[in-house]
């Protein structure tokens, strides 16, 4: 069995983060959220991973290279533009041969990990195998419908009247049976060739497509809300490990990482919370499910339930609470007068302030 994960697309819901990063590279606890994908795919037993790149290619190279970091033997296929999730499985056709496949979107968050889905795949081998989970709005994704018996009937992508609260989680497992779907999908109403529509070819032409629901699944929305809480969960998880200098004033609560290099003084983090490598937190405040990246400076501050990127500084500044604060950016305070709000805001930004 191979891999084909998905790590293209524009990102346009994540600015303005995302006009200069991969959304697929987006940290959550310090670590690209593309990597939780990949080890979850090894984890499964799968070393042949088929890694789609569009724009982003350079920075996704960069990051995961030939795989043998993660234990994967990773090839890159390149995608002109964002087509559509089937027709990264129409330009992969070469790469992924006869064999079934776990189609991964890089930038899904399966809480627990594959294995047992692949298992489950490869016991039971139907033609696909979908994951379901409930969804507060099933507009913004692909919606399943189930008889009685749990069978999917029906498939459809953002519906705008959907018939079920049952969305479609970014990982799929297929046989070689869907690449006759896919040769043979015409475009979507947002000109797309929709993996939805696959699916609905595979069911209509009496194959069977299995389904589990499943809880506990994150995807980026746009909104920064999903990010943090994927950040809170992974957080939730770590073990407390001090590689970094903590001084004899500073307290740190529950469990707290200090990456090698950073350096604590003066302050209170009370955990789960991350800082990264060569970070300094002085006279501050970090409270729980924050990740401080590397080389960040959180001085006479406090912020909690929030991420702050490589290289950022947040200096004199009070209280900031669920927020993603980008690479190199400095939040500092304003003069005293005039009582005013200073602002220099990257293309898309999107501020909160309290009067
Ligand atoms: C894609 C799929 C959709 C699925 C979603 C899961 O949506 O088209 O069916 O529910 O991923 O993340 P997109 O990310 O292209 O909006």
């Amino acid at each position: 069995m191979k891999a084909l994960v998905l790590a293209g697309g524009a990102g346009s819901r994540l600015r303005p983060i995302t006009h200069t990063s991969a959304k697929q590279l987006v940290p959550v606890a310090n670590k690209p959220v593309l990597f939780y994908g990949l080890e979850a795919i090894r984890d499964a037993g799968i070393r042949e991973v088929g890694i789609v790149v569009g724009d982003t290619a350079p920075e996704i190279r960069r990051a995961v290279g030939d795989g043998s970091a993660f234990g994967l033997d990773v090839t890159y296929l390149p995608q002109d533009a964002p087509r559509g999730l089937a027709h990264a499985v129409l330009i992969a056709r070469e790469y992924l041969g006869d064999d079934d496949f776990v189609m991964y979107l890089g930038d899904n968050f399966v809480v627990g990990g594959i294995d047992g889905l692949v298992e489950r795949f490869r016991a039971e081998r139907p033609q696909a195998q979908i994951m379901l989970t409930k969804v507060s709005d099933p507009r913004a994704f692909g919606v399943a419908e189930l008889d009685g018996d749990g069978r999917v009937v029906a498939l459809e992508e953002k519906p705008e009247f959907p018939k079920s609260d049952l969305a479609l989680v970014g990982v799929y497992l297929f046989s070689p049976a869907v690449h006759a779907a896919v040769a043979e999908l015409k475009p979507s109403r947002r000109n797309e060739l929709e993996i939805t529509d696959a699916i609905q070819w595979l069911i209509d032409a009496g194959h069977r497509v299995d389904s589990t629901v499943i809880s506990g699944y994150w995807k980026d929305t746009g909104n920064v809300t999903d990010m943090l809480e994927v950040n809170r969960l992974v957080l939730e998880g770590v073990e407390p490990r001090v590689e970094g200098e903590v001084d004899a004033v500073s307290e740190l609560i529950g469990r707290v990482v200090v990456e090698p290099g950073a350096r604590v003084a003066g302050s209170r983090v009370v955990g789960p919370a991350i800082i990264g490598a060569g970070s300094v937190v002085r006279e501050s405040y970090i409270g729980p499910f924050t990740s401080i990246d590397e080389d960040c400076a959180v001085i006479d501050s406090e912020i909690e339930y929030s991420i702050v990127l490589r290289g950022a500084s947040i200096d004199g500044v009070g209280r900031i609470e669920c927020s993603l604060i980008g690479r190199e950016a400095e939040v500092t305070p304003a003069p005293r007068v005039p009582k005013a709000h200073r602002l220099v805001l990257g293309d898309h930004s999107k501020v909160q302030i309290n009067k």
